[in-house]
């Protein structure tokens, strides 16, 4: 059977870190409520001028190079990102053109936090229909330039950063072992930003009404988020006939230390299986599971051989997870 196995990972964050004491000096906001309620201790920050395609330019480079492979290589690739430079061409595009990938064709994939979950997804079906054989899935998110500082309760929950992995095509029993993905959009409104496309386009009178910012309903969300995303774990133990002994490492979405720690309660996951970074990165969307899957794999949590199970849940909204053999 082809599988479509994870040879290379990589991740790219923004020298420029903004603590929450940082955020106190602006925002009506105290380190002490952020970590309590969140979990986040500090997030990255790209420069001025810089869009998702430039963190995940250099996050897919490493990705390629750890997989001992070059950009020639890579024969589909798929940004998943909320954040991209602009709304057309992809954000696939101009990291294609920037990383020299000339034989790839390329495309975005947008479900919000969970975009990376459904990137792999697409990828995954192109590989194992025979398709393509090498992809590369990038999470890129340069979400601090989409924020207002103004509003609180979300200016303290996002960071910026890109991951990335490399799928080949590969047989034998190591590779993606199951995919799940659900989605529920009459429940759009608990996460949305409405202004920029083409419903609320920028005009100034859209602009001062506040259409460009990130509206979220957090407790409503929060709600939600632990019932599917913790159904999410579940299925993707049901459909290997999988308990939480036989995995290695838990890597969650990072947006709540709280819903994560629920999910894996749920399923009677120890504290020391789960992979948490939200304190260093805060919540980057869709690049929070690459980011975490590579710092896991530098760290020694994910080694040949590991069972890894990956989660999320986001705007949409939507959900997924998926069961990895490393
Ligand atoms: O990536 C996927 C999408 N994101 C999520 O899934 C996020 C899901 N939601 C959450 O994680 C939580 O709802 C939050 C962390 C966003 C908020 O935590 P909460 O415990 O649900 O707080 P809350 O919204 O109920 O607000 C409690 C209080 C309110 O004040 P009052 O009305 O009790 O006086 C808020 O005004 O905290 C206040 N508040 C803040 N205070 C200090 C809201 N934001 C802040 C802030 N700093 N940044």
């Amino acid at each position: 059977m082809i599988r479509s196995q994870i040879i290379g990972t990589g991740h790219f964050l923004p020298e420029k870190v903004l603590t929450n004491k940082d955020l106190e000096q602006f925002v009506d906001t105290t380190d002490e409520w952020i970590v309590q309620r969140t979990g986040i201790q500090q997030r990255h920050m790209a420069n001025d001028g810089e869009g998702a395609s430039d963190l995940g330019a250099p996050a897919a480079l490493r990705a390629i190079a750890s997989a001992g492979l070059t950009p020639e290589d890579i024969d589909l690739i798929l940004c998943c990102t909320m954040s991209p430079d602009y709304l057309f061409p992809s954000t696939a595009c101009l990291i294609q053109s920037k990383i020299g990938a000339s034989r790839a064709a390329a495309m975005d994939v947008n479900a919000a936090c969970s975009g990376f979950l459904y990137g792999l997804s697409v990828a995954n079906a192109h590989i194992q229909s025979g398709q393509y054989k090498t992809a590369l899935v990038i999470g890129s998110e340069r979400v601090t330039n989409i924020l207002n500082w103004e509003r609180r309760d979300t200016a303290v929950l996002f960071g910026d950063g890109a991951g990335a992995v490399v799928l080949r095509a590969a047989e034998g029993d190591r590779g993606i072992l199951s995919m799940f993905l659900g989605a529920d959009g009459t429940q759009g409104n608990l996460l949305i930003r409405e202004g920029g496309g083409s419903k609320y386009p920028i005009t100034p009178e859209n602009y001062a009404s506040g259409l460009r910012d990130i509206i979220m309903k957090g407790q409503d969300l929060f709600r939600r988020a632990v019932v599917v995303f913790g159904g999410a774990v579940q299925k993707a133990l049901e459909q290997n006939g999988m308990t939480s002994d036989d995995l290695d490492v838990f890597i969650p979405h990072q947006a709540n230390v709280r819903i994560i720690m629920a999910a894996a309660e749920r399923v009677g996951l120890p504290e020391e299986k789960v992979y948490l970074n939200i304190n260093r990165t805060a919540n980057t969307t869709s690049a929070s599971i690459p980011i975490a899957l590579d710092q896991a794999c530098a760290e020694g949590r994910i080694r040949e051989g590991s069972i890894v199970l990956v989660a999320s849940f986001g705007a949409g909204l939507t959900w997924g997870s998926s069961i990895i053999r490393w």
